[in-house]
């Protein structure tokens, strides 16, 4: 199974947040992950990303990004820096695809009577959240997940500083998640809260916030499911590519030709 994460700031949770992620996609690696074990490979093909280059995160967050960082590769994670989300070089295809708290940095200004910042912030930021799931269309594999995580305004739209806040993403509401992964492509399967976070921001400090993940599949059709019975058959259960698993028809098939 290939992972990438796009985002991953100082690089502080990656290993921690795979793990409740995996878990709250029923997805059985998870099983295999222990966090504390800092000698542990981890159990999957994983990629961890950052748009910042090493210099940039070192004048931001001090040394230690570059020992979470040589912690995560001492455990077979390899990472990539300078890597935007809504374009780069071609990796993967992955099984999945993770961006937890997207966000530009720019977070308007309060000084700002006219608010026209915080509409500013507002598009930059909708336009990242587009961007990366319209960009995943070269990143995933056909039935290919995509785990987005917000918190707060612009993404909710519950800025209660100005009404300006309901003109954000308003992700809480299901037909603008679901009309956003509509465009990209992408079937919106559902809603994962995952409680209240210790949210970083792109300037380094942390807040309290709930975490909501927004759950997206690869909407791609296949017109002929005898693709998937002849994979299926091909391989031993415990080695059947991860696109078989995440395809809709994957149980019915198990069933059907008995493995
Ligand atoms: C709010 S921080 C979240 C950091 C980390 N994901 C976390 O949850 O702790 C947003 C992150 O997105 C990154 N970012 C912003 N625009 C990006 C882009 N176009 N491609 C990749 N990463 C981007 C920032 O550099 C920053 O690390």
């Amino acid at each position: 199974m290939r992972v990438i994460l796009y985002g991953c700031g100082d690089f502080s949770y990656v290993i921690e947040y795979l793990q409740v992620a995996l878990k709250a996609l029923q997805l059985p690696a998870y099983a295999s992950f222990d966090p504390q074990d800092s000698s542990s490979h981890v159990p999957v093909d994983v990629m961890a990303t950052e748009l910042r280059t090493l210099d940039q995160l070192k004048r931001q967050y001090g040394l230690r990004v570059q020992e979470n960082i040589a912690a995560l590769q001492a455990r077979g994670v390899t990472v990539e820096l300078g890597v935007n989300a809504v374009g780069h070089p071609s990796y993967g295809p992955f099984d999945l695809v993770i961006f937890r708290n997207p966000h530009t940095g720019n977070y308007g200004s309060s000084q700002d009577p006219s608010m026209t910042s915080y509409l500013e912030a507002i598009g930059s930021n909708n336009g990242l959240f587009q961007g990366v799931l319209a960009q995943t269309h070269h990143t995933r594999v056909p039935y290919g997940l995509v785990l987005i995580t917000v918190v707060g305004w612009p993404y909710l739209g519950k800025n209660p500083k100005s009404q300006l806040g309901f003109q954000g993403l308003q992700l809480e509401n299901v037909n603008y998640a679901r009309e956003y992964g509509n465009a990209a492509g992408l079937e919106f399967l559902r809603h994962i809260n995952f409680g209240p976070q210790w949210v970083a921001r792109n300037t380094g400090g942390t807040f309290q916030a709930d975490e909501i993940g927004l759950l997206y599949r690869d909407a791609t059709h296949w017109l002929d499911l005898r693709e998937l019975e002849h994979t299926m058959r091909a391989y031993d259960e415990d080695r059947v590519p991860a696109w078989c698993k995440l395809h809709p028809d994957y149980e019915a098939m198990r069933r059907k030709i008995g493995k």
